[in-house]
């Protein structure tokens, strides 16, 4: 679709680098300024999503499940669900649809040692225990005391017993060594893909804030893979579109640990990805990178996100 003069002048300012980037410039534009569809997903501890479907049809509301996974259903924009019988039971969970497919692309099994470094409000968390059905455990570590009393709730509403919450800064935590099967580094970030959310979530961010997440990014997936065991997981996600918060911070990863980690290509089914961005200006970053996955809104009617999967092996 060629891009026309309008485009260059609704481009928002905080993306501008990202222009030539950007596959399909007009509908990517276009997207920003629609609503997200609700999606939740079924808890598996407690029903299934064809279950839920029923469940919620009864009540008037029609789902579609997601082709990636069954268990996560699309419904209409706008949907306000918590008062309603499948979310005050706990059968369901409320989340953007990027956000659930990074705890999806974990795929993390019963009985794994699991670590969540940046939990609340927990639907990741959430997500990943009930597919481990009560079986190993995971470690939700959150900074902000007050954040933990929703990260707290949601598990409770969900029936999640095997998650242990502790309060720490994950820069510098104290964590056991080579010690976890799964690590989600869920990092705080700018939030520039949530846009379709919160219009004005791209003209706060100064360039202070943002050297200071990056700083923060870094250290964090630098303390993952430090905690993760050999042959074992690492999964990066933002909910960025911003090249300093998602490829810069996986080259940063590859030159400190070198050969003892690699990057795993993800895939999803019926979702298209864009590959993670290897050349910037002219500057050629790690080809390696390319594995890394970007999730741009019109691509899947989605928010924008970024995934990077490193398998340790040292
Ligand atoms: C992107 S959100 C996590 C969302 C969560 N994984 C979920 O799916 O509900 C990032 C979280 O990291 C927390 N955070 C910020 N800095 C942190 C740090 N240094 N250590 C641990 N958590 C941090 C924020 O308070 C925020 O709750």
């Amino acid at each position: 679709v060629p891009v026309t003069l309008e485009d260059h002048k609704m481009w928002p300012p905080v993306f501008v680098p990202l222009y030539d980037h950007v596959p399909d410039r007009s509908r990517f534009l276009d997207a920003l300024s629609r609503p997200l569809p609700t999606v939740v997903w079924a808890n598996s501890l407690r029903t299934s999503g064809s279950e839920l479907g029923e469940i919620l049809h009864s009540i008037g509301i029609h789902a579609r499940r997601a082709s990636w996974n069954g268990d996560v259903l699309r419904l209409a924009p706008g949907l306000s669900l918590g008062r309603t019988f499948p979310y005050l039971a706990g059968l369901m969970h409320p989340q953007e649809e990027a956000s659930i497919l990074a705890a999806h692309l974990l795929d993390v099994q019963p009985g794994e040692q699991v670590l969540d470094l940046c939990a609340a409000p927990g639907g990741k968390t959430a997500f990943m225990a009930s597919r481990m059905n009560g079986h190993g455990s995971i470690l939700a570590n959150e900074m902000s005391q007050a954040r933990t009393i929703a990260l707290r709730a949601n598990l409770d509403r969900l029936g999640a017993t095997n998650v242990t919450i502790t309060v720490g800064d994950a820069t510098r935590l104290s964590l056991p060594q080579a010690a976890f099967d799964a690590v989600l580094a869920d990092v705080p970030c700018s939030c520039t893909g949530t846009v379709r959310q919160n219009l004005s979530v791209c003209d706060e961010l100064g360039d202070q804030r943002l050297e200071h997440l990056v700083t923060s990014q870094v250290s964090i997936l630098d303390q993952a893979i430090r905690a993760c065991r050999s042959g074992g997981r690492v999964l990066y996600t933002t909910c960025s579109l911003l090249l300093e918060e998602n490829e810069r911070v996986i080259a940063e990863a590859l030159r400190t640990h070198g050969t003892n980690i690699r990057l795993r290509s993800l895939d999803a089914h019926g979702i298209t990805f864009a590959p993670g961005i290897t050349v910037w200006n002219g500057e050629q970053l790690d080809q390696r990178i390319a594995a890394a996955r970007r999730l741009y809104p019109h691509m899947n009617d989605t928010g924008g996100f970024f995934y990077a999967m490193l398998e340790v092996t040292r």
